[in-house]
C-alpha cells in the first residue's frame, strides 16, 4: 500500500471509531440523562438492594487502600458506594473518575465535591494521566471488540500502578435479556493472567454481574 493511502486509511479508520464513540455518547446521555433517579443515572434500573449486590463484589478485587479509578463513572454513584463500602471493611479508596459525558461529570462533582478535580472528561481509550492508580475499573463496552486488547494493555501500561489491579467488569440486563460476558475466560483468551474472579448470581442462578482482575507486576 502507498504511503498516502495507508494515511487516508488510519484516517477514515479515526473517523470512523469517533462516530462510534459519539454514537455510545448520544446513547448513553438520552438514557441516564432522562431521570433525575441517582441509580438510573449510573444505568442502573432496577432497586438499591439488587445494585448493592450487583456492585459491592467489585470490592473483592480491592485488597488495600489506595486510590480508584473508575473509567465510565457516569454520576459518580459506583464511587460513592465503593468507598462506602470499603470503609466497612477497613480501606480508604480516594476516587478518581473518567466520563466521555460532560453532563454526567458534572453530576459525578455534584455528588462528590471533595473530589471534584478527580473527576474528569475524558474517553477512556485515549486518557493519558500524570499518575498511576492501585486500582482500574473498566467495562469492556466502552471500545469495540476489536480494540479490547489494545485498550487492556494500555490500561495496564499506562493507568494502572505497580502492583495495582486492573479490574474489569461486565453486566447482565434481565430486562432485556443481556447475560454478562465470562470476563475471567475472555481475558485467560486475550493472554492475560487472571489474578482472581467473583460472580453476583441471584437464587434462581441469573448472573447479574462477573468481575475478573489482573495484577500489574513490579
Ligand atoms: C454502565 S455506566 C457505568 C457506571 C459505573 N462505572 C458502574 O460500573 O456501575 C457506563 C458509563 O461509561 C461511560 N462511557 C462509555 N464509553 C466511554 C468511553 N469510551 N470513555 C469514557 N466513558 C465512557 C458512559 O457515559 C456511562 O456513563
Amino acid at each position: 500500500m502507498q504511503s498516502n493511502d495507508y494515511q487516508s486509511e488510519q484516517a477514515s479508520n479515526s473517523s470512523q471509531l469517533q462516530t462510534w464513540f459519539d454514537a455510545q455518547q448520544d446513547e448513553i446521555e438520552v438514557a441516564y440523562l432522562s431521570s433525575k433517579n441517582s441509580y438510573q443515572q449510573s444505568g442502573w434500573g432496577s432497586t438499591p438492594e439488587r445494585w448493592q449486590f450487583a456492585r459491592k463484589l467489585i470490592l473483592k478485587a480491592v485488597n488495600k487502600s489506595g486510590t480508584f479509578l473508575d473509567l465510565g463513572c457516569a454520576n459518580g454513584l459506583l464511587l460513592e458506594c465503593l468507598m462506602q463500602w470499603a470503609g466497612e471493611q477497613g480501606f480508604y479508596l480516594t476516587p478518581y473518575g473518567v466520563d466521555i459525558s460532560l453532563q454526567l461529570v458534572e453530576l459525578a462533582r455534584k455528588r462528590l465535591p471533595a473530589f471534584a478535580t478527580n473527576l474528569v472528561v475524558a474517553n477512556a481509550f485515549t486518557l493519558q494521566t500524570p499518575m498511576q492508580y492501585d486500582f482500574v475499573h473498566t467495562l469492556l463496552e466502552y471500545v469495540p471488540e476489536n480494540l479490547h486488547l489494545e485498550y487492556l494493555r494500555r490500561l495496564l501500561e499506562q493507568l494502572v500502578a505497580p502492583a495495582g489491579r486492573l479490574i474489569v467488569s461486565s453486566y447482565s440486563s434481565r430486562s432485556r435479556g443481556i447475560i454478562p460476558l465470562d470476563i475471567e475466560t475472555y481475558l485467560r483468551q486475550l493472554g492475560f493472567t487472571v489474578e482472581g474472579s467473583v460472580i453476583a448470581q441471584e437464587v434462581d442462578g441469573w448472573i447479574l454481574t462477573r468481575v475478573a482482575w489482573i495484577e500489574k507486576v513490579l
